[in-house]
C-alpha cells in the first residue's frame, strides 16, 4: 500500500523559519518537496536551493516544484557537500536551512529499493542508487566485529552479537524478508514476542549504507557560518541516536556563548527550541510519533 505523503511539523517548519520575500532558503532534505513546495510558495524574489541524493526525489520534486515558481534549483548530491555546491552557485549566506532526517515515504514504499523489514526486495537501502556500497554488501562480506560495532551505534538493536553470529551462520542472504527471518531466528522468542526486533536492524544497516551521521556531523558544522543574522536551522530527527548527534552539536553552541576570557561579557549568539509533534499530527501520520524538531536561531 502506497502511504499519502504528509511532511512531518509542516506548520511548525513555516512558522519557525520566519520565510521571508526575498530570502535564500535550504532544504538539505527534499524527498517528495512536502516542505520545500511550501518553502517556495512563500518565497517572491527569494531563491530555494533543495538537495537530495536521491534522483528519484530530485526527478519527481521538480515538476512538483515548477508548477508554484522557478525561484529554485535542485541539486543532486550529498548533503554533507552543501557548503561547497553553495559556493559554487556564488551563495555564501543563506536565511534558513531545513533536514528532514532519514528515508522519505516513497524510498519505504517502493520495494525494490530494499529499506522495507515488510516488504521482499533485494537487500539495497541505498538513497544515492549510483553509490556502489549497499545493504547487501555489508551483510554478506563485513566481519562480525564490525556488523555489532554498526548494531552498537546506529540503533538499539538487542542482542547485537547474536544477530551478527545468526547473520554470519546465513550466509549468502539475499532478501529483506530472508534477512528479518534470520534476525528473528537468532533471538530469544520473549524478545521477538515484545516488538519486531528487524526494525532497528535495518535502521542501523541503513544508516551504515548511506553514512548517515557522518554526513549530518559535516553538514552541522558548515551550517553555522552560512546563516545571517537571525538565520534558522531546523532539523527534524526520527530517533534518539541520531537526534543526541543534533543536541550535543546545538547543546554546545549555548554552552560556549560565554568567552571565558572575559568572565563578565556574556555574548549570546544562538538561540533553541524544541517542538514535538501535535496529538492531531500524530494520530493522521503515525510516522511524525518519533519526530523531534530542533531549531537554532543565530542571534548575532
Ligand atoms: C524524510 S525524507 C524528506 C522528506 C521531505 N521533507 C518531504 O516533505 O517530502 C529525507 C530525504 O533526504 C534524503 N537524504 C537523506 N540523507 C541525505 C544526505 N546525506 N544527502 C542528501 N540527501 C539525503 C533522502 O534521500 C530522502 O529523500
Amino acid at each position: 500500500m502506497i502511504m499519502k505523503h504528509y511532511p512531518v511539523l509542516l506548520n511548525e517548519i513555516i512558522e519557525k523559519l520566519e520565510i521571508k520575500n526575498n530570502g535564500i532558503y535550504v532544504d538539505l532534505t527534499l524527498g517528495r518537496a512536502g516542505h520545500s513546495s511550501n518553502i517556495l510558495k512563500k518565497i517572491k524574489t527569494g531563491w530555494l536551493y533543495s538537495f537530495d541524493k536521491d534522483s528519484e526525489a530530485i526527478k519527481k520534486s521538480d515538476n512538483l516544484l515548477k508548477q508554484i515558481s522557478n525561484n529554485f534549483t535542485l541539486i543532486h548530491s550529498d548533503f554533507k557537500n552543501f557548503k561547497q555546491k553553495l559556493e559554487e552557485l556564488k551563495i555564501n549566506k543563506v536565511d534558513g536551512i531545513l533536514m528532514d532526517l532519514g528515508v522519505s515515504s516513497p524510498q519505504l514504499d517502493e520495494a525494490e529499493r530494499g529499506f522495507s523489514y515488510n516488504k521482499d526486495a533485494r537487500l539495497d537501502m541505498r538513497m544515492d542508487t549510483n553509490q556502489k556500497l549497499d545493504a547487501h554488501f555489508i551483510i554478506n562480506n563485513y566481519d562480525e566485529s564490525e556488523l555489532i560495532k554498526i548494531f552498537k551505534n546506529n540503533a538499539d538493536v538487542m542482542l547485537p552479537e547474536r544477530v551478527a553470529k545468526g547473520i554470519i551462520e546465513n550466509r549468502p542472504i539475499n532478501n529483506t524478508l530472508e534477512l528479518v527471518e534470520i534476525i528473528k531466528n537468532s533471538l530469544p522468542a520473549k524478545i521477538v514476542r515484545m516488538k519486531n526486533p528487524a526494525k532497528a536492524v535495518f535502521q542501523a544497516i541503513r544508516i551504515a549504507v548511506n553514512n548517515e551521521f557522518e554526513s549530518l556531523k559535516i553538514a552541522l558544522n558548515d551550517s553555522l557560518n552560512l546563516l545571517n543574522s537571525n538565520g534558522k536551522l531546523a532539523i527534524i530527527t526520527f530517533h534518539s541516536i541520531e537526534d543526541r548527534i543534533v543536541k550535543n552539536f546545538f547543546g554546545n553552541l549555548i554552552k560556549n556563548k560565554t568567552d571565558h576570557r572575559l568572565p563578565i561579557m556574556e555574548k549570546k549568539d544562538w538561540k533553541v527550541k524544541i517542538i514535538l509533534p501535535s496529538k492531531e499530527e500524530i494520530e493522521k501520520n503515525k510516522r511524525s510519533r518519533s519526530a523531534k524538531l530542533r531549531i537554532l536561531t543565530k542571534l548575532s
